[in-house]
C-alpha cells in the first residue's frame, strides 16, 4: 500500500479477453451464486464473473445454500462493510459440511488490502479461492486449479494491470445497464481505501464504450449508467489523444439511447466543458451526485479534496444556471479527525445553501493504510452519532423538498418492478432520479410511461398514469 502512493502511471495495454476453450465444460451440472457489497463498480464487475461463470457452463444458484461456488465480491470501504463479510463467512462452515465440493471466493477490494489476506489464510480456511480486482479476467483458470489442487489459492495483483475488453457480461437488468468508462483513481483523499483497491486511473477507449452503448441500444436498453471512482477525470491519461469526458458525452447523446447517467463525479473536476454538454446535449438526465463530504474548508483541506466550500457552490450554482431543474445529491463524513462543532456547523450551512434533494451520509471509519487512520481524532462516537441524526434531518428535508416539486406534474418513468412494500404498486425512476410508485399492469415492466404526481412524500412520489399507450 506505500507503494501505492508513489505510483506513476505506465503504459496501459488495452486487450482482448481470451476465452480459455479447454475450460468450456468446466462448469456444467454446477452453480455459482454471487454475493455482491460495495459500489456501482462491483455490481458491474459482478456482471463480469457471471459472464465468466456462464461461458464455462456454470448455472446460477437460486440461493447461497444451492451453489456449488459461491462469491463474496466485497467492499473496503467502511469498517462495517468487512465485518458483514468476515459475518458471513463464519456461518459457512455449514454449507461446507452439507456440499463437500462447494468453493468459496472472496474477491472485490478487501482482498487488496495485506491484513485481509492475513486474516483469511489464518482464520478462515473454508475460501478457496482469493482474488482481487485486477484478475477477473484469471477466474477460469484460478477455478481449473482449485478443483485439481484443493488448495486455497490467493491470486491478488497488487499493481493494476491492462484493461481487458470483451470480457463476457450477464448483465443484472434488461432495461438499465452498467458501464464502466475507467477504473481506478488518482486521488487519495486521504480517508479513503479506494485508490489502493483499485489501482490507478485507466480509461477505456472511447471507441470501444461507444461500440457498447450502440450495441446497448440495438439491444433494446433504454438507460446506461456510466461509471468510474472519478468520472470527470476520464481521459486525462490517453498518451495518443486528447478526449476527455465531456467528449464522450457529447458522442454517446449522439447514440440516443434515451437516458443516459453517471457516477460519480468529482467537484474538483467537475469542468464548464461538462456542464455545457449536461445542457446542452440530448439524453443526459438532469441529475448529478456531486460528493462534497464536508462543508468546513479546514476538513477539506485535511481530506485532499482540493475545493473549497465557496468553490463547489459556485459550480452548482453554475450548473443551476444551466440546467435550473436539476437534482443535486452528495455524500458527507461527519466525524473526520479533528472535526469541530464549528466545521460541523459549516457542513450544515452547506446543506441549507446547496439545497441537496438527498444524500448518503456515513460516520468516518478509519481505514488501514490510509492518511487519516493516523490522524489524531478525539470526538467521541456518541458525539458523532448525534451529528449524523441532526444532519440526516436535514438532509430528509431537502428530499422531501425535492419530491414536492413535482406534485401536479406529469414525469417520465422508466418502470423497473413491483414496489417491494405494495405488491399492487408498479415503480420506477424519473429523469430526475426519483422514485414514483403507481398503479399498473406488470407488462408495462420494461417500458417508460407518463404518470401524474398526486402527492410527494419524502422518499417516493405516488401517481397515477396517464396514458395506457406505452411512450418507447
Ligand atoms: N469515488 C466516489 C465514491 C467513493 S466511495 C467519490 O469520490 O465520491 C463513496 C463514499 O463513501 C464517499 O463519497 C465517501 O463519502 C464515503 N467514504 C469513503 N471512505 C470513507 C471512510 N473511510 N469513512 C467513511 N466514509 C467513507
Ligand atoms: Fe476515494 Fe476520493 Fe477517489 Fe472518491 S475521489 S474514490 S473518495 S480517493
Ligand atoms: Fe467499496 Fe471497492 Fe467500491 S471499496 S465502494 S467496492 S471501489
Amino acid at each position: 500500500m506505500c507503494e501505492a502512493r508513489k505510483r506513476r502511471r505506465g503504459e496501459v495495454k488495452h486487450l482482448q479477453y481470451t476465452f480459455p476453450n479447454h475450460l468450456k465444460t468446466l462448469g456444467i451440472d454446477k452453480t455459482y451464486y454471487i454475493k455482491t457489497y460495495g459500489c456501482q463498480g462491483n455490481i458491474a464487475d459482478s456482471e463480469k464473473i457471471a459472464g465468466i461463470m456462464e461461458s464455462l457452463g456454470y448455472n446460477p444458484a437460486s440461493n447461497e445454500a444451492g451453489a456449488d461456488v459461491l462469491f463474496f465480491n466485497t467492499c473496503a470501504i467502511r469498517d462495517h462493510a468487512e465485518k458483514r463479510v468476515f459475518g458471513e463467512l463464519g456461518r459457512l462452515k455449514g454449507l461446507k459440511v452439507a456440499n463437500p465440493n462447494l468453493l468459496i471466493v472472496l474477491c472485490g477490494c478487501m482482498p487488496q488490502e495485506e491484513a485481509t489476506i492475513e486474516l483469511i489464510k489464518q482464520k478462515y480456511d473454508q475460501v478457496d479461492i482469493v482474488f482481487g480486482t485486477h484478475n477477473i479476467y484469471n477466474l477460469p483458470t484460478l477455478l481449473e486449479e482449485a478443483y485439481q489442487t484443493r488448495h486455497p489459492i490467493v491470486e491478488v495483483m497488487s499493481f493494476e494491470g491492462d484493461i481487458i475488453e470483451e470480457i463476457p457480461l450477464k448483465r443484472g437488468h434488461s432495461k438499465k445497464a452498467w458501464v464502466d468508462i475507467m477504473y481506478g483513481c488518482d486521488e487519495f483523499c486521504t480517508y479513503c481505501i479506494v485508490p489502493y483497491t483499485r489501482g490507478t486511473e485507466r480509461s477505456r477507449y472511447p471507441e470501444d464504450i461507444i461500440r457498447e452503448v450502440t450495441s446497448l441500444k440495438e439491444e433494446g436498453y433504454l438507460e446506461v449508467t456510466l461509471l468510474g471512482q472519478n468520472v470527470n477525470a476520464y481521459g486525462k491519461d490517453f498518451t495518443d489523444r486528447t478526449y476527455g469526458f465531456s467528449d464522450l458525452l457529447w458522442d454517446l447523446q449522439g447514440i440516443n439511447i434515451p437516458r443516459i447517467r453517471f457516477t460519480t463525479s468529482h467537484p474538483r473536476d467537475l469542468d464548464p466543458k461538462t456542464m455545457d454538454v449536461m445542457a446542452k446535449g440530448n439524453h443526459i438526465m438532469p441529475h448529478l451526485h456531486l460528493p462534497v463530504q464536508s462543508g468546513s474548508n479546514a476538513i477539506l483541506k485535511k481530506m485532499n479534496r482540493k475545493y473549497t466550500q465557496e468553490e463547489y457552490l459556485d459550480k452548482i450554482a453554475r450548473l443551476r444556471t444551466l440546467i435550473p431543474d436539476i437534482a443535486i445529491t452528495t455524500d458527507i463524513i461527519i466525524g473526520f479527525p479533528g472535526e469541530s462543532e464549528e466545521d460541523f456547523e459549516a457542513t450544515l450551512e452547506l446543506v441549507r445553501k446547496a439545497q441537496f434533494e438527498g444524500a448518503y451520509t456515513f460516520i468516518f471509519s478509519p481505514r488501514q493504510g490510509t492518511p487519516a487512520a493516523k490522524f489524531e481524532d478525539t470526538t467521541d462516537f456518541s458525539m458523532k452519532k448525534a451529528r449524523l441524526l441532526k444532519l440526516n434531518e436535514l438532509i430528509n428535508e431537502g428530499f422531501a423538498r425535492g419530491n414536492q416539486r413535482f406534485e401536479g406534474q406529469i414525469v417520465e418513468v422508466l418502470v423497473e418492478g413491483v414496489s417491494e412494500k405494495k405488491k399492487h404498486l408498479l415503480n420506477g425512476y424519473t429523469p430526475h432520479n426519483k422514485l414514483v410508485n403507481f398503479e399498473g399492469p406488470k407488462d408495462l415492466i420494461g417500458t417508460m410511461v407518463r404518470v401524474f404526481i398526486e402527492k410527494a412524500y419524502t422518499w417516493h412520489l405516488k401517481g397515477v398514469m396517464v396514458e395506457h399507450e406505452k411512450t418507447t
